[in-house]
């Protein structure tokens, strides 16, 4: 029997039995991680690397470098993952990779990893979407939480409002039209001086200052639609900061920050809460921005709304979240042949 065939039977058993132990393999960008998660909820181990030091100095991910470092951490990471569950392979049931979307050169070495282990093991593998995986992360969070739900996400890379119909189905109600939420926070933080990633930094720095001294405005989001644009706010910063510069005025940076954080967590709530009916969940790395936190479930408790946020240890790039996702691909049928392949541009819709 060839290894598809035989991963379709087990993947047939496992869903009619409803249950699985899965090994999960997170590589999309400047984090090498392995979890394994039992049935979609329960976190036997996560186990996550950062590469931030190693591109720090650069003040953004070098894919290069993130590629390299991937091939150097990831067979130490899975073993560990392994270990601290208490598993061998030979107790696991299946694989989950990231396989998209995110760089390619990083999204291969998981995928790759990922697929040896299942063809020397004769298990099940998933090709599993990362956007997928940090809506997850609330399932982690959430025993009770099922779709449907509507979902912000927001993240270094995306910034999208999603009603999540089924796990392996959302339906895309608006998305930013230029730079994400998270971007636009490291591209502000890296005009404020601060290093990579600047989404954390940056809301450090807003903790010290006003969020109304300075009015960010953009005229795109304030229409009906659920479409975003944070461009037009970083450059608003980037002028702030050169007027003052040129007419030799000091800045406050604190006050930038804050004035900056809390005009792009307006946008990102007012829209989000509006899309939502019932239950609505924010994922994402800005997802463990505290203020953001604190504003949707403020207006969520306004709308009479449940808010669902995930625990902090899952809002940024882990495999925990991966695994989730992937079991519940797993149950639906939707596994991967030996030719899984990275797609760096992977919709979620
Ligand atoms: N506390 C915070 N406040 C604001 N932004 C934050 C915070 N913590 C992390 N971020 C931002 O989250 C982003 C990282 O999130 P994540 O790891 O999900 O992104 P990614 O994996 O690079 O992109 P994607 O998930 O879209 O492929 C960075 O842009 C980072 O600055
Ligand atoms: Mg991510």
């Amino acid at each position: 029997m060839s290894y598809f065939d035989t991963a379709r039977q087990k993947q047939q058993a496992l869903a009619k039995a409803g249950h699985a132990v899965i090994l999960s393999i997170e590589t999309s960008c400047d984090e090498t991680a392995a979890a394994v998660v039992r049935d979609g909820r329960e976190v036997l181990s996560n186990v996550v690397y950062t590469q931030i030091p190693l591109h720090r100095r650069f003040g953004g991910v070098v894919p290069e470098l993130a590629s390299r470092n991937h091939v150097d951490q990831i067979g130490v990471v899975v073993e560990q993952a392994l270990s601290d569950a208490g598993r061998s392979l030979d107790s696991i049931d299946a694989i989950a990779v990231t396989c998209g979307p995110g760089l390619v050169g990083a999204l291969l070495v998981g995928v790759s990893f990922a697929k040896g282990l299942a063809l020397s093991h004769e298990l099940p593998l998933v090709g599993t979407n990362h956007i997928l995986g940090h809506i997850a992360a609330n399932y982690l969070t959430f025993p009770d939480l099922e779709p449907p739900f509507t979902c912000l996400i927001a993240s270094g890379g995306h910034s999208h409002i999603v009603r999540v119909a089924e796990y392996d189905r959302c339906e895309l109600l608006g998305k930013t039209r230029d730079d994400a939420a998270g971007e636009a926070f490291d591209k502000v933080a890296r005009v404020l001086g601060l290093p990579y990633p600047g989404g954390p930094e940056l809301e450090k720095l807003a903790a010290s200052g006003d969020p109304k001294a300075i009015c960010f405005h953009s005229a795109f989001n304030e229409g009906d639609g659920f479409d975003m644009s944070f461009s037009g706010l970083k450059t608003a910063v980037i002028n702030t900061l050169h007027t003052a510069e040129q007419k030799g005025e000091p800045v406050n940076r604190a006050d930038v920050a804050a004035s900056f954080q809390y005009a792009v967590n307006t946008i990102l709530s007012d829209k989000a809460v509006r899309a939502a009916n019932g239950t609505l969940a924010l994922a994402g790395g800005v997802s463990a921005n505290r203020n953001l936190r604190g504003m949707l479930q403020r207006k969520a408790d306004r709308k009479g709304i449940r808010f669902c946020c995930p625990d902090f240890r899952y809002c940024t790039d882990n495999a925990a979240m991966i695994g989730s996702a992937g079991f519940y691909l797993l149950m639906r049928g939707h596994i991967s042949d030996l030719d899984l392949n990275a797609t760096p541009y992977l919709p979620i819709c």
